[in-house]
């Protein structure tokens, strides 16, 4: 009994400590999202979390990899597009211009789903020149509707 219980405490410390390590580097966002309720930021936790992890599938040329990264993105895309057509969104900037958001948002979403096509080949140039789009879009997306 004394020896289970020696255990479980070295169980929790080592769950508390992946904790601790794992929420290190989403931080700042984390810190941001928790001042109010605002679902752009938790889908974009998501998004950059999938975006780095797909750069390094890109990078080592895995189709497999690539798709692994781009999973948690469906459900997010999907309360995303929810949120716009209820209205739930706010936008830092440039509010009025939803409308150009929602292009944006929709061309983003189109590049991840010819990004999924391609992985499924298994087409790596093809992967690596919709990354490049992806990485337009967040910048593109940034200038108009970010602080
Ligand atoms: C269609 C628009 C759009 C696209 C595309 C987009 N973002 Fe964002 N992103 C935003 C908006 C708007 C904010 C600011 C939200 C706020 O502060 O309320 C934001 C915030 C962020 C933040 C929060 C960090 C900070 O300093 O405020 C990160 C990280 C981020 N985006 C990463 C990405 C990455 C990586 C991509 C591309 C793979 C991407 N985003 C694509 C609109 C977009």
């Amino acid at each position: 009994m004394k020896n289970r219980g020696g255990f479980v405490a070295i169980g929790a410390g080592m769950v508390l400590l992946v904790l601790l390590i794992g929420g290190f580097g989403e931080v700042p966002v984390k810190a941001v999202a928790a001042v109010g309720d605002n679902p752009i930021l938790d889908e974009m936790v998501i998004v950059d979390k999938a975006f780095r992890e797909i750069v390094s599938a890109v990078a080592v040329g895995s189709g497999p990899k690539v798709l692994r990264a781009l999973q948690p993105l469906h459900a997010a895309s999907e309360k995303t597009y929810d949120d716009l057509h209820s209205g739930a969104l706010t936008l830092p900037k440039n509010e009025k211009n939803i409308s150009e958001f929602v292009n944006m948002d929709e061309k983003f979403h189109h590049h991840i789903e010819k990004l999924a096509e391609a992985a499924h080949k298994d087409n790596k140039d093809t992967m690596l020149s919709i990354t490049k789009k992806l990485m337009d879009a967040c910048v593109n997306c940034h200038k108009t509707f970010k602080q």
